[in-house]
């Protein structure tokens, strides 16, 4: 397949485990055996593309520890072009030690970033590019990349997870803006004014993500597009906003309308929640996430008909 999105954005070894409930400070508590796998917005979101046939090639930084190569494998396994990757000499590597409360789904992540911001987007990285998927969090290299995008008139997404210090910066270079809940927080007073502003500043595609409640979305006639989330018995609900991304970048690759996208990453997202992990779950072939909306209930949805690109 010649479509290829490129990310840019951070990896990460994540160690996951369950609890019946948080414990208070300076206890003791016994979890269930820890699961170990890669995780980091971008990375998951292009490892869900690469599972659903989608070419995908990733930029971002490693440590030459133990952890940068176990990343690194997770990542080629899924067949993620892994040539563009930055490996810092006598680095640590993204971790993170995620606790997933066991009666909600809902995971506390605790994470460091120990890495440097070098990643530099070229031509070469962008190569045959329909979309570049960001998430900021390397912010002069998110705002260069995309700068690069634009030129080469490569449509880019972001993941915004956090409003950070130069966000204001990133959005206007971006197409897609999909934001969790804590960012629409911070960016403005409400979800339908972080809509209005991120169309305003130039988003063809806005969508802020509610978690277990579902998303909103901009659509092109002004209105806003509510969406529940699928009411599924969610078992771990970490990276679930990363898969998100990943199903509206395969609806945009296949030209499907606002709704249509968001029914579609609404369901993969869901899918993702039935595992532990932030990628175990995530469906294989497309044809799974029509199966699992027809189950749903969700009929009138484009997924069974158009195949991916
Ligand atoms: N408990 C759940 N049950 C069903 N679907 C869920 C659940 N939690 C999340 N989702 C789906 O995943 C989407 C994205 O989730 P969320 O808003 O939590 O992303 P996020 O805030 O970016 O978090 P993260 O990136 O850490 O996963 C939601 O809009 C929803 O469709
Ligand atoms: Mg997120």
């Amino acid at each position: 397949m010649s479509i290829i999105v490129a990310g840019l954005g951070q990896c990460s070894l994540d160690y996951l485990t369950f609890v019946d409930q948080f414990p208070v400070e300076d206890t003791k508590c016994e979890v269930s055996p820890w699961v170990i796998e890669g995780g980091g917005p971008v990375a998951t979101a292009l490892v869900a593309l690469s599972r659903l046939g989608v070419k995908t090639r990733f930029m971002g930084v490693t440590g030459d520890d133990e952890a940068g190569k176990i990343i690194k494998n997770g990542l080629a396994a899924e067949g993620v072009d892994i040539s563009h990757m930055l490996t810092e000499k006598c680095g640590f590597s993204q971790t993170a030690c995620i606790i997933i409360n066991k009666k909600t789904a809902g995971r506390t992540i605790f994470w460091s970033r120990s890495l440097d911001d070098k990643c530099t987007v070229t031509e070469s990285f962008l190569k045959g590019a329909k979309i570049l998927h960001l998430d900021g969090l390397m912010e002069d290299a998110s705002i260069n990349a995309a700068k690069t995008a634009n030129a080469l008139n490569i449509p880019v997404m972001l993941d915004a997870g956090s409003v950070r210090s130069k966000t204001h910066e990133l959005i206007p270079l971006c197409d897609y803006v999909v934001c969790s809940e804590k960012f629409s927080e911070t960016y403005s007073c409400s979800h339908e004014e972080t809509l209005i502003r991120l169309t305003g500043a130039g988003v063809k595609f806005a969508c802020v993500t509610l978690g277990g409640n579902g998303s909103l979305t901009m659509m092109p006639d002004g209105r806003i597009f509510y969406h529940p989330a699928y009411d599924i018995e969610a078992v771990d609900t970490t990276g679930a906003g990363d898969v998100f991304h990943g199903g509206c970048i395969y609806g945009i690759l296949n030209n499907w309308t606002h709704e249509e996208i968001i029914r579609f990453a609404t369901a993969l997202a869901a899918m993702k929640c039935l595992k532990m992990g932030g990628r175990a779950a995530i469906p294989r072939a497309a044809e799974e996430v029509g199966k699992f909306m027809y189950r749903q209930g969700f009929r009138s949805t484009a997924v069974s008909q158009k195949r991916q690109p």
